[in-house]
């Protein structure tokens, strides 16, 4: 049984064999009759909010031939302390694979544990896996081979997306720099355990230096709404603006996972500037994730 519950899990070889035919869906998208997924109805649970998750799983599912249930967790029983366990269990004699977003990484985990159906991690608080196959899926798109890159992240360096990050550096041997306040840096006991190229600083500028790739989410994530007075503080000077893009490489490719809040992490003349590149990388979520699910089935 296999499942896609982080990059800290997943197998170079494996992460590479979802590239490659990333680039196989994306080619054939619209003329191709493969259906691994015929004849299956995915589950898909969302605790937390979703445009590009939800949209390009229910399209990619169904692209493949299988049927496909969206449900928020706080309309199951669930929402009202059904335990995952129980849960897992009876979906898992009921559908075939699941795509889950929530809050808690040991909850996929246990899902997956208990379900005996392929289960997706769509997000968690630790990890958000598809979004950084899809991007590096892009990255290699535009730009070829990401081995012996510098990835440049700045803002919430502590959030699923640069932890992400972080696991895909040293399996795909790519160097990663993130530029975070002292009070939002990953951990650094999970940047040791990574390994690799992995530079985490204050310094936006000096982590932009020579940059091929610009990177940068929001500085509130999905459950932080608490904290967003004091992180708009904290992250000040955290942007992508056009100064910063003017000390990475000519050739860098800025990208932003979305939802954009302008003149947070991003300003609005960048985001638009590069809104070619940041809304392909949106449309890879499809393909990668088509390719994603093929490996699982
Ligand atoms: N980037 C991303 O995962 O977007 P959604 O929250 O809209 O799914
Ligand atoms: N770090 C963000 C990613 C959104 C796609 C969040 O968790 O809200």
């Amino acid at each position: 049984m296999k499942h896609l519950l982080s990059i800290e899990s997943m197998d170079k070889r494996d992460i590479e064999t979802i590239l490659e035919n990333a680039a196989v869906m994306k080619a054939q998208r619209g003329n191709n009759q493969y259906q691994p997924l015929a004849g299956q109805t995915w589950a898909m649970i969302f605790t937390k909010s979703s445009t590009r998750t939800r949209v390009s799983f229910e399209t990619g599912i169904q692209e493949l031939g299988g049927k496909v249930m969206f449900l928020n967790s706080n309309d199951m029983q669930l929402g009202r302390g059904e335990p995952i366990k129980d849960t897992a269990r009876v979906l898992g004699r009921m559908v075939h694979g699941a795509v889950i977003r929530t809050f808690a990484q040991d909850d996929v985990e246990q899902f997956a544990h208990w379900s005996n159906i392929p289960t997706i991690n769509a997000l968690t608080d630790a990890e958000h896996p598809c979004q950084i196959i899809a991007d590096i899926f892009t990255y290699q798109e535009l730009r070829g081979p990401i081995k012996g890159k510098i990835v440049t992240f700045i803002g919430d360096g502590a959030c699923n997306v640069p932890i992400s990050w972080i696991w895909a550096a040293n399996k795909l041997g790519f160097k990663l720099r993130i530029a975070a306040p002292k009070s939002h840096q990953p951990c650094p006991d999970l940047v040791n355990k990574a390994g690799g190229n992995i530079i985490v600083t204050e310094d936006c500028n000096a982590a932009a230096d020579g940059a091929d790739l610009l990177y940068t989410d929001v500085w509130v994530s999905m459950g932080m709404e608490k904290e967003a007075a004091q992180r708009e503080i904290d992250f000040a000077g955290y942007q992508i603006n056009k100064s910063l893009v003017s000390l990475a490489h000519k050739d860098t490719l800025v990208m932003h996972c979305l939802p954009a809040y302008r003149s947070k992490e991003i300003d609005e003349s960048t985001l638009e500037a590069h809104s070619e590149i940041i809304f392909t990388q949106a449309e890879n979520r499809l393909h990668a994730q088509k390719a994603i699910l093929d490996w699982l089935v």
